[in-house]
């Protein structure tokens, strides 16, 4: 039997990430192999050589630290803690330790994809969802007709739906194609991407959230793969350009 290997495929296993999120931890120089940072994820390894992980190394320090996850949500799936009908997005995390003690950090709907927080420190989840924080969240939409330039001052002084008395707050609309768009809100109501839309007459047909705070979504990240947020990650969060 070889006694080596190659490091994505120890990566991934040591701790429990896809050979795609491994290989993307290795190209971005957060993997030492015996002290030395290795960036080629074909590096042959032996058996008997150390990983290190720096964020899980100093989670582990810490003994008590709380765990921060980056999922790329599909569809199909809920973001609550239990649901009778469909499956939820903590079940993804089966594979973790405690993984009842995970929630997520505020909702996408059903259909929504993208970026979505994991956590199980609940003091991290009441500051982030709070309306007071202000955090903005940017979303990509596929809309059913076509958008107008207009439309950009519309979201911009903000929108009065017709079922509702509130009107939302100023949100940023980026026209990226006839149909798409990126949206940038910061109020967190229920279902406002779909429902800023529905104010200008148009309609969702696809969303997906690519940022909240200064935090992208890792396009390594397949849909329904996830992998930890390192202790700057989890900062990026709660800052904006402002
Ligand atoms: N706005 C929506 O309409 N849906 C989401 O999932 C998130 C924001």
């Amino acid at each position: 039997m070889s006694d080596k290997l190659r490091l994505d495929k120890a990566v991934a296993h040591n701790y429990d990430v896809s050979r795609t999120v491994a290989a993307a931890l290795i190209r971005q120089g957060r993997i030492r192999v015996n002290d030395e940072i290795i960036t080629d994820a074909a590096t042959k390894i032996l058996l008997t050589d150390t990983i290190a992980f720096d964020e899980y190394e100093q989670q582990a320090e810490q003994g008590f630290a709380k765990r921060y996850f980056m999922l790329n949500k599909p569809a199909g799936m809920v973001c609550a803690d239990r649901d009778r009908d469909l499956p939820i997005v903590l079940n993804l995390f089966y594979e973790q330790n405690h993984a009842e003690q995970l929630h997520c950090v505020g909702r996408l709907d059903q259909d929504t994809t993208g970026l979505l927080i994991v956590t199980d420190d609940g003091d991290f989840i009441h500051k982030v969802t709070s309306p007071k924080q202000q955090i903005p969240k940017v979303y990509q939409a596929s809309v059913a007709l076509p958008l107008k330039e207009h439309d950009i001052v519309l979201f911009a002084r903000g929108l009065k739906h017709p079922d509702e008395k509130k009107r939302y707050a100023p949100a940023q609309l980026e026209l990226l194609s006839e149909r798409q768009a990126q949206v940038t809100v910061t109020e967190g109501r229920y279902h406002e991407v779909k429902r800023l839309f529905e104010c200008i007459d148009n309609q969702v047909l696809e969303l997906k959230r690519v940022q909240i705070g200064l935090l992208r979504l890792d396009e390594d990240l397949e849909e329904g793969e996830y992998r930890p947020l390192s202790a700057q990650e989890v900062q990026l969060i709660m800052q904006d350009n402002a």
